[in-house]
């Protein structure tokens, strides 16, 4: 008797993570994100609403591995019915090679809930690779949002802002640990470039040379909104790159 209970409850709670009906409903219980080689930690969000009629309170997330840091709006985080937040799960990649599948675990007041993600660490391009690259940049700027560079150089970008955004779409060059000797440093530049500048240069890019126009109105990737995320970070009061 004792095992059919327990075999049922069991079941119960596999059931509870896949029902329609949960307490909690997640924008997704699995997320893949892709990151390059060398970028030192990525964050993925999940976004949890408490679609119950009765408040539901999250108490902690476990990690499966001592890489991870979750955080929460407040611990214990509480959820009137129909609240809805953001679950921010920050992994330290330091030292990782290829595909990474990691674990949280939602302990909540109406049960736990398992979420996954995939993490693809995108290998290193070879010499070779890298001077092909250059010389179909050199060619024309825009072919890094085309085939197969998108990969790399658009698909990280994608839904981004500001600091995020930045890491993807123009760290990438302007932060590489071996950055090309054409690609400047940008915290260094001489004069300071200003709001109007800086928006100019993200907008348009730099004819005849390898820094391609990202705005969608100059045949690039970012939306008026990603543009102006950037011009915030970089003219603005936060931090710069
Ligand atoms: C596997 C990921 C990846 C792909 C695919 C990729 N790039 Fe890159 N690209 C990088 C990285 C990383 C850097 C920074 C330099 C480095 O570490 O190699 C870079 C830098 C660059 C630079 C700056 C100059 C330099 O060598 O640093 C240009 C120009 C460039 N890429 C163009 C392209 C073009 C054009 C394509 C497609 C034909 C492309 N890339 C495909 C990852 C990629
Ligand atoms: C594909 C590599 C690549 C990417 C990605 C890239 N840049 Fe550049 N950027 C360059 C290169 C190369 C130059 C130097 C152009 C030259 O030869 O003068 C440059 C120049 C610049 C300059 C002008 C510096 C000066 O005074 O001449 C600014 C500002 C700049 N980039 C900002 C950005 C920002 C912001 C992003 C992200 C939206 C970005 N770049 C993404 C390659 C890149």
């Amino acid at each position: 008797m004792a095992w059919l209970l327990a075999a049922w409850l069991g079941l119960g709670v596999s059931l509870l993570a896949q029902q329609p009906g949960a307490p909690l409903t997640f924008d997704a219980l699995h997320k893949q994100v892709s990151v390059r080689f060398g970028q030192t930690n990525v964050v993925v969000h999940f976004s949890v609403t408490n679609t119950s009629p009765a408040p539901v309170v999250i108490r902690d997330v476990t990690l499966s591995c001592g890489c991870s840091v979750a955080s929460l709006p407040a611990q214990p985080w509480n959820l009137p019915p129909g609240a809805q937040g953001q679950l921010t799960i920050t992994t330290d990649l330091r030292g990782k090679r290829g595909s990474l599948v990691k674990t949280a675990i939602v302990q909540a007041s109406t049960g736990t809930r398992v979420l996954t993600y995939q993490v693809d660490i995108q290998e290193p391009a070879t010499p070779e690779e890298r001077a092909r690259n250059q010389t179909l940049a050199k060619a024309d700027r825009q072919a890094v949002f085309r085939g197969d560079c998108t990969r790399c150089h658009v698909e990280p970008a994608k839904g981004k802002l500001g600091r995020e955004l930045f890491t993807a779409a123009c760290g990438i060059c302007h932060a590489a640990e071996h950055r090309a000797s054409m690609v400047p440093d940008l915290r260094t530049l001489r004069p300071p470039p200003n709001r109007a500048n800086w928006e100019r240069w993200i907008t348009h890019g730099k004819p005849d040379t390898l820094m391609p126009a990202f705005a969608g109105k100059a045949g690039g990737p970012l939306t008026e909104d990603q543009v102006r995320s950037l011009v915030e970070l970089l003219a603005g009061t936060s931090p710069g790159p």
